[in-house]
């Protein structure tokens, strides 16, 4: 095993089966992500990338082959073990930001987080806080996505995907916009150094 190892495929195939079809979107991969490092996937339209990606967040499962996500192996577990797993290790950014149209921009950082077990109402708090603070939005928290502009609910977008404090943060099909490439590392930066800092 990989030192730092977080993400390991080996082998992984993922075959979709309609009724005369027979898909191979990935074919036998194999791909090793480390804990801190920064990977971008890129390729033309259909080669597999949302379906990796589906994988690696545990929305989906593989057909054939191991991944290990920090160690434990994933790819056989069933979707309630794969929900739980997803909520404390995976945030989620993607391209249409997917924010609750009827709650704050508060309350949308906070969702995931009011499914954890053992987090008080006061840790809650602090986390969409430094969350919102990280992508510089606390002074909209009581904002609707709509009130927005596009590029403010991409930082509240990041903001809900940082708050839950994942190993892995995955961004779908956002490579191509390089002020959410910034965004993004930027934000990430500034968590994983107050991590270390014992917050
Ligand atoms: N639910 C599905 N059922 C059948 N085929 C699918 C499904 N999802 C993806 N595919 C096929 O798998 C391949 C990879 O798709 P996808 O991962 O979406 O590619 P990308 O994101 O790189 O454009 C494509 O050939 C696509 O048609
Ligand atoms: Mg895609």
């Amino acid at each position: 095993m990989m030192q730092d190892a977080l993400i390991e495929l080996s082998n992984l195939s993922k075959v979709f089966y309609t009724e005369e079809l027979e898909t191979w979107a990935l074919n036998e991969i194999h791909l090793d992500i480390r804990r801190g490092e920064y990977v971008a996937i890129s390729g033309p339209s259909g080669c597999g990338k949302s379906t990796l990606l589906s994988l690696i967040g545990l929305l989906d499962t593989c057909t054939s082959g191991s991944y290990r996500l920090a160690g434990q192996d994933v790819a056989g577990l069933g979707s309630s073990e794969r929900a739980g797993i997803r909520n404390r290790e995976i945030g989620f950014v993607f391209q249409a930001f997917n924010l609750i149209g009827e709650m704050t921009v508060y309350e949308n950082v906070e969702l995931p987080l009011t499914y954890r077990s053992g987090l008080s109402g006061r840790a809650r708090r602090r986390r969409v806080e430094e969350a919102l603070d990280w992508v510089d939005m606390p002074h909209r928290s009581r904002h609707f996505p709509a009130q927005l502009s596009g590029g403010q609910q991409q930082r509240v977008a990041i903001a809900r995907a940082l708050a839950g404090r994942p190993s892995v943060l995955l961004a779908h099909d956002l490579y191509s916009d390089p002020r959410c490439r910034k965004r993004l590392s930027s934000a990430a930066t500034s968590g994983a150094a107050r991590r270390q800092g014992g917050r």
